[in-house]
């Protein structure tokens, strides 16, 4: 292999060319028949630009300086650019302006194929109208075009920001409070959300309905009808009325069968002050099209103007579109060693049961006697990356290895096994001095390195593989962070816990769209597992 080959930079030949091609041109001639214009704008824009109102993460932008010594990036997203452009090309906020693109876009992302750089991208933005059927327009043309590259399963849930901004209004929490909880509800981490209200002490009709926010999502009738119940003022009826609105004129258009509710949609870090959607399509891990209302976007460059849009990743969609099939089977991994033995005596005490496995067996698979979930063993770091490329549905592993991935998937569950902690320990009876630089050897380099910087403690984070508690005995290091279950590793080899860091416990972690597709299945599991823990 070259060393001038860089990773996650994909070469393309004729056909994949033609296919990327006429993917785009049909969503764009779609776009056109609906009134878009199709525009393009630069492959550079302001760093600047960036900061704040985006999830995207800065540090993962490619920057450029250019010859004034000015920081550029290369388009990261197209929202933000084409609002800058409409500003800059048309004064009268009342105008409609409808555009639409096909477009790089300078991001990383993760297809079940490739891991890439760049990806290329469609989508539309309407400007200047605030009404709910321009909503609806957007989320039907964003079905007629996944409908029209041939994908068959497809579904829409549609949320609303301001559903759970109105209770926070009610409940008037400071702003740290709201974005931890945003970011917990995001997550569905249902476990974490009650410690933390509790820790809060926030009061208890409040905390009732913070908790049903993860589980807030599904059929429109059912969704609705619990949401209608949670609602304190004019703010979240109106976030609810606005979905009623929207669901309408879908069922005009007779949509109605694509559409299903999530009131777990959050505005947490984004720009969106509405409507927001999710398309899932064919058996794509996560959602290849997304969109809603961004009202508040335009202020910045000048004119305060009303927008919607959509877009869609083409990587992803080419990656799926040939298998548009249900899958019937929950698959679940499961880190190997004790947590993987310890699910497995639970999946048998709740009646699951998979005739061929014993603790002895090499085997990595197995099915269980029904045929319809099959658990497989994997090393404890790589259940995030199965769970999150959607291999996996669900993952059970320690929330040591969750501290220190950065994945996208759902937490739903905090399952009673595992239980140990996080400590740091040194050689006992030999105090550290924390006023110099230490040396921390570690399995776990952020949680390690989080800790002591909340310390203001300097350190040098040396990360290992196993066998962490030999660092300070052999002077590779001072002081160890490592797990602690027993605690006869340490004592064995002379140590000490010298501050415990937190509680760690194994996780049920879920793929983001298996949780809407395969519900049923998953939500059986989990309710077994939670009579099994209660
Ligand atoms: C873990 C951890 C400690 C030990 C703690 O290691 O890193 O070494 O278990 O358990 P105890 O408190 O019950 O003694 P693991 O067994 O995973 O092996 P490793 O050090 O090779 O990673």
């Amino acid at each position: 292999m070259s060393q001038y080959n860089i990773e996650g930079v994909n070469y393309k030949g004729k056909a994949e060319i033609e296919t990327y091609e006429k993917l785009s041109h049909q969503v764009v001639q779609l776009c056109e028949k609906e009134g878009y214009t199709q525009v393009n704008t630069p492959n550079f824009e302001d760093y600047e630009l960036y900061r704040g109102n985006t999830k995207i993460d800065r540090d993962k932008m490619v920057k450029t300086i250019d010859n004034g010594g000015r920081i550029l990036v290369l388009r990261p997203d197209a929202t933000i650019p084409i609002t800058k452009m409409a500003a800059n090309r048309v004064t009268d906020p009342k105008k409609i302006l409808k555009y639409c693109y096909a477009t790089t876009i300078f991001r990383e992302y993760r297809s079940r194929n490739e891991k890439g750089r760049d990806f290329l991208q469609t989508g539309v933005e309407y400007f200047g109208d605030s009404s709910a059927k321009c909503d609806a327009e957007i989320i039907a043309l964003a079905i007629s075009v996944v409908k029209e590259l041939g994908f068959k399963t497809i579904q829409v849930d549609i949320g609303n920001v301001n559903y759970l901004e109105g209770l926070f209004d009610a409940l008037d929490l400071k702003n740290e409070i709201k974005q931890k909880i945003r970011c917990l509800i995001e997550t569905r981490n249902l476990g974490d959300l009650e410690s933390y209200l509790e820790e809060i002490e926030i009061r208890e009709d409040y905390k009732k309905i913070l908790l049903a926010f993860p589980n807030l999502f599904g059929s429109y009738d059912r969704c609705m009808k619990e949401a209608q119940e949670y609602v304190l003022n004019d703010k979240m009826r109106e976030a609810l009325d606005r979905i009623g609105e929207i669901y309408n004129y879908l069922v005009d258009r007779d949509f109605q069968a694509y559409i299903k509710v999530d009131l777990a949609f959050t505005s947490n870090l984004n720009y969106y002050s509405a409507m927001v959607f999710n398309l899932y399509a064919g058996s794509a891990h996560t959602s290849v099209l997304s969109g809603g209302r961004y009202d508040n976007l335009s202020e910045q460059f000048g004119i305060d103007r009303p927008a919607c849009g959509f877009g869609m990743n083409l990587n992803l969609v080419i990656d799926y579109i040939k298998e548009d099939q249900e899958d019937a089977v929950v698959h679940i991994a499961l880190a190997k060693g004790r947590v993987a033995k310890e699910t497995m005596k639970c999946f048998s005490a709740c009646g699951i049961e998979f005739p061929e496995y014993s603790k002895e067996s090499r085997k990595l698979l197995f099915l269980d006697k029904t045929g319809k979930i099959e658990v497989i063993f994997v090393k404890s770091p790589d259940v995030p990356v199965y769970v999150q490329s959607g291999a996996s549905d669900l993952g059970v592993v320690g929330k040591d290895v969750l501290n220190e991935s950065d994945y996208e998937a759902y937490e739903l569950m905090n399952l009673n096994i595992g239980k140990c902690m996080m400590a740091t320990a040194k050689i006992k009876d030999e105090p550290i001095d924390y006023d110099r630089k230490i040396i921390v050897g570690t399995k776990y380099p952020k949680t390690a390195k989080e800790y002591f910087d909340s310390l203001g403690v300097r350190t040098e984070i040396i990360k290992l593989n196993g066998s962490v508690e030999l660092g300070p005995i052999v002077g590779l290091s001072d002081i160890i962070v490592d797990i602690v279950e027993t605690g006869s590793t340490l004592k064995e080899n002379g140590l000490e816990v010298d501050k415990k860091i937190m509680d760690i416990g194994s996780r049920l972690i879920c793929n983001k769209v298996a949780l809407k597709t395969k519900r049923d299945e998953i939500e059986n599991i989990v309710q077994l597992l939670e009579e099994l823990r209660d």
